[in-house]
């Protein structure tokens, strides 16, 4: 099992360049397979999560090259089963993409029922509702989604609730099914965006990405193409975080700053000073950070994505801020972690009340999900003294050599696989 170990204390300092957004390229791959062209996906982050599902598709026959790291060439025509086995489902929940992707081209597809991150109960019923009306049968047994449809026909669908997962599903199986559909209350998530410019660069018909309302045309069939994918927004914003809480200065490279509009307004409420350019966004976090109220919303809201470490940097903020999470039930569970770094955090029900302290001591934690994971990197970069999270891979799944683009960035962290590794690292930094 890796750690990371943290010797807290420095100001950040410098740039970093930000890799391809992992939610994106985790749609984006699954729908390479709608076409028999050979399609080449490049900007693509070389994370766990990504890495489990090129795993998935090779399992069910799909020929894909690496020729490098960020880059992948998926050709679909090999295809030998339409069945997702379990093995991979478990890790990632996004591997129901397979769903749509298979139900779209094959009419019918087999998938276990999701893992990924226990942020809080995470349905699949509007997925579900999707697919039925548009035609297919659906059936949830035996931890399994069968769907099957003798013919996929479009419809007009409305979402009860904002989905990302959902409007990417539908959004795929309708982008080859007969006539036009009509997602209503759809997510407008940027990776919603780039999943349907990478299906338009297929010779797909979206319309309306990015609003409300998206509406498919449906067509015969899909070609090969090249595409590369959007900037990591949450990867960025993390970094923003980090540069934020140590009173540092740091150059966000290679982002679309409109994406990260609601990170950037949150932390010039905390007192940073925040600096756009084309595709970079620096951070300047000398001064006092003071306190604010935030809210998880579907974009272009505050991202539940990011709430955990927006509350590590209001751990440290004077006041007392407000976090109000209304995506997820379950994701205040770090808490009780930085609760042992120093913080003053009380959660009721969605909403964690935050009362300042003036520092977080360094201690040994755990990452209980893949963001709160980084987010107690933050705390621990802030941290006094030596910080050790264990159970990294959850890190791992969505972030690229993490702790070298921090150490980059003037940050002392290392990643260590035993005992004798950590004793050597806190008697080399004390
Ligand atoms: C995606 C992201 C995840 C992010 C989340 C919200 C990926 C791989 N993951 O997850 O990192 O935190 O968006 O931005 O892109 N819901 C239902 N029924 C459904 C589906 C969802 O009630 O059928 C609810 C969920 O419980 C949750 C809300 O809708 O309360 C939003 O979930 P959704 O947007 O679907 O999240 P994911 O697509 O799973």
């Amino acid at each position: 099992m890796e750690q990371y170990v943290i010797k807290g204390g420095n100001s950040l300092t410098g740039e970093v360049e930000i890799g391809g957004a992992k939610n994106a390229a985790l749609a984006i791959i699954a729908a390479a397979i709608m076409t028999d062209e050979t399609v080449v996906i490049d900007n693509l982050p070389d994370v766990r999560d990504v890495n489990v599902m090129i795993g998935a598709m090779e399992d069910i026959g799909v020929h894909i090259e690496r020729p490098d790291p960020h880059t992948v060439k998926i050709n679909a025509t090999t295809i030998g089963r339409l069945s997702v086995d379990y093995e991979y489902i478990k890790k990632i929940r996004a591997s129901y993409y397979l769903l749509g992707a298979l139900l779209g081209k094959y009419k019918k597809a087999e998938v276990a029922l999701p893992g990924g991150c226990d942020i809080g109960s995470r349905p699949i019923d509007l997925h579900v509702k999707g697919f039925k009306s548009m035609g297919a049968d659906v059936d949830l047994s035996y931890g399994l989604i069968s769907v099957n449809a003798k013919r996929l026909i479009g419809n007009h669908i409305y979402m009860d609730k904002v989905s990302v997962g959902a409007t990417i599903n539908i959004m795929m199986a309708a982008t080859l099914a007969e006539g036009k559909t009509t997602i209503e209350n759809a997510a407008k998530e940027p990776h919603v965006v780039d999943v349907a410019n990478f299906l338009n660069s297929m010779g797909a018909n979206i319309r309306g990405a990015g609003t409300d309302v998206i509406r498919i045309h449906g067509v015969n069939k899909l070609h090969g193409t090249e595409y590369s994918v959007i900037p990591d927004q949450i990867e960025a914003g993390t970094f923003m975080f980090a540069a934020a809480i140590t009173g540092g200065d740091v150059l966000v490279k290679n982002v679309i700053p409109k994406h990260l509009e609601a990170t950037s307004s949150k932390l010039i409420d905390a007192g940073c000073q925040i600096v756009e350019y084309d595709d970079a966004v620096r951070v300047i976090g000398r001064g006092k950070l003071v306190n604010t109220q935030v809210t998880t919303l579907p974009y272009p809201g505050f991202p539940t994505d990011m709430q955990p470490q927006m509350t590590v940097v209001l751990g440290v903020a004077e006041g007392v801020s407000t976090v109000n999470e209304s995506i997820f039930e379950n994701r205040f569970k770090y808490v009780d972690e930085l609760a042992r770094m120093g913080a003053n955090i009380q959660v009721e029900g969605n909403i964690a009340i935050i009362r300042g302290v003036e520092g977080y001591e360094g201690a040994r934690v755990s990452a209980p999900d893949l963001r709160a994971g980084a987010a107690l990197v933050i705390a621990g970069l802030a941290a006094k003294g030596v910080t050790i999270i264990d159970d990294i891979h959850y890190i791992q799944r969505g972030y690229e050599r993490f702790e070298e683009k921090l150490r980059g960035i003037g940050a002392v962290i290392e990643k260590t696989d035993s005992e004798q590794q950590i004793d050597r690292f806190i008697e080399r930094v004390s």
